[in-house]
């Protein structure tokens, strides 16, 4: 930054040097050599005026070195950012103290949020499903498959909780299963659906209407698992071992997003045509 000064500085002295040899030059061409001679502007010879006009111009670069440079020039703006910086720099370490005197007091009231949020979430939103090992759930609005024990489990979790359907699913049953809230969705605003069954017309709206159950279960079909895995807190899947020609699938469960913290093996018999296992996921 200095350097680019004084370079100024050496540019304006040359400039002033040959200023005056200019100047001298001008007056012996007009005088000694009676260049323009004749030539006159109000009585007074041109040199005056030539001489005067360049002093105008070595006056401004003067002023451009000394006045505008030095307060508007590149030294004068870095000098003025570092100005700014160290004021910034000591609010910054006046906001630090003040963090750290009012640490204890945030850290409380996060403690105090957790715990807030963990007394509100009573609720375990769990999926239930029975998946192929290429995720099959069903076919033609059926199940693909006969497991007594699967449909055993599945009484013994949901009975006596919500259970959260698509309207394709509920229409699969011979009629509504007992023990169970039935929570039907559907997109129609006048379906019809038997006394006790509860319809609504939207996943986050069931999940509301059984808000006070302990464990709502989301039991199908295929486009409600898609929309409802985000959402849930745990899967109770039965994964039957073997591939299945289907029409409706279960989404493919993220194990970055959930965790298997139990798994039962099953093998085949005379009540089981194919091996499986119930196995549990939380979500991380
Ligand atoms: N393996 C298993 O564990 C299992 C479990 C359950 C079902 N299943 C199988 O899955 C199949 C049925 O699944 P699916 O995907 O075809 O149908 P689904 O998910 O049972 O129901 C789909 C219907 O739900 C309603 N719906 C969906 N999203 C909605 C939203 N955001 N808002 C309002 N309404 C909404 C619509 O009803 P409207 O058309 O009336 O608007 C839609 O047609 C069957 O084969 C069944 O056997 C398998």
């Amino acid at each position: 930054m200095l350097k680019v000064a004084s370079n100024k500085k050496k540019r304006l002295y040359y400039h002033f040097v040959v200023f005056l040899v200019g100047a001298v030059f001008l007056i012996i061409a007009n005088t000694v050599l009676g260049i323009g001679k004749e030539f006159q502007i109000f009585g007074k010879e041109w040199f005056v005026f030539a001489i005067l006009a360049w002093l105008f111009l070595f006056l401004i670069h003067v002023f451009n070195v000394f006045i505008t440079n030095r307060f508007m020039g590149k030294a004068w703006e870095q000098q003025q950012m570092e100005k700014l910086m160290s004021k910034q720099q000591a609010r910054i370490e006046k906001i630090k103290t003040e963090l750290k005197k009012e640490a204890p007091h945030i850290a409380e009231s996060e403690i105090y949020n957790e715990e807030l949020k963990a007394i509100e979430k009573t609720s375990e939103l769990t999926i239930i499903v029975a998946a192929g090992e290429n995720d099959a759930i069903g076919k033609d609005n059926k199940l693909i498959w006969h497991l007594s024990d699967d449909l055993k489990r599945f009484k013994k979790l949901t009975s006596e909780h919500h259970i959260i359907m698509g309207r394709k699913t509920f229409e699969s049953f011979p009629k509504p299963l007992p023990n169970r809230t039935h929570v039907v969705i559907s997109r129609q605003p006048s379906y019809q659906a038997p006394d006790g069954v509860i319809v609504v017309n939207s996943l986050e709206r069931a999940i509301e209407v059984a808000k006070n159950d302990v464990q709502p279960f989301i039991i199908g079909g295929g486009q409600i698992y898609q929309q409802a895995i985000s959402l849930a807190d745990k899967i109770e899947i039965t994964r039957v071992h073997s591939e299945f020609e289907a029409d409706t699938f279960f989404p493919k469960i993220d194990l970055s997003i959930w965790k298997e913290i139990d798994n039962v093996f099953h093998k085949k018999d005379s009540e089981h045509e194919h091996e499986f296992s119930f196995i549990t996921y939380i979500k991380k």
